[in-house]
């Protein structure tokens, strides 16, 4: 993935919070990680452990793959939470979060969630990023579904994430369905 710097160093935001499932990491995710990267100091990437759904790849698995694919960014930080948003955030300095915009059905959702955020942390504001045209309809739900019928994921994730779901899906069968 090209990789584009910026001169930009003043008026920076210090510290900000991209949260998901990442289950897993799409380009759609890491082209977001990039372009938000240039705006802050420093970028936490949250995975965030949800008990009530069943995840394709651990919490630890997930922060790995997340490690290797944002290697080449040095002001990228790793981390895992349970629980609120609005807690992660005060506990730990968090001026904002970032989330990406694809198309318009992500806006319901999304404001939904933004709003809550700052009736839990009034200080905290949500920065929307649009994500690339080229990843407007990519979710790592999709990235599942045609890792399970064996479908060409070159274009979704990086390769070593599409030999890492080759190997997933295949044991993920076997083990719910
Ligand atoms: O990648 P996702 O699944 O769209 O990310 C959603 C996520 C994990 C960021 C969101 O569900 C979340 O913040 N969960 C933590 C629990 C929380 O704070 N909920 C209240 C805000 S709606």
């Amino acid at each position: 993935m090209a990789i584009r710097k910026t001169k930009r160093t003043k008026n920076k935001m210090k510290k900000v919070l991209f949260a998901g499932s990442f289950d897993p990491i799409t380009c759609g995710h890491l082209d977001l990680i990039n372009r938000a990267s240039l705006l802050c100091e420093t970028i936490v990437v949250g995975v965030v452990e949800n008990k009530s759904k069943v995840p394709y790849f651990t919490v630890e698995e997930r922060m790995n793959m997340i490690r290797e694919a944002t290697a080449h960014l040095d002001n990228v930080e790793i981390d895992c939470f349970s629980g609120l948003l609005a807690d992660y955030v005060n506990a730990n300095g968090i001026q904002a979060v970032v989330r990406g915009l694809r198309a318009t059905t992500d806006f319901e959702y999304e404001i939904q969630m933004s709003q809550t955020n700052r009736l839990l942390a009034p200080d905290l504001d949500t920065v929307f990023v649009t994500t690339d045209m080229k990843y407007g309809y990519l979710s790592s739900s999709t990235v599942r579904e045609v890792a399970a019928f064996h479908g060409d994921l070159s274009s979704f994730v990086p390769p070593f994430i599409a030999e890492e779901l080759c190997h997933e899906s295949a044991a993920f069968v076997c083990k719910y369905a």
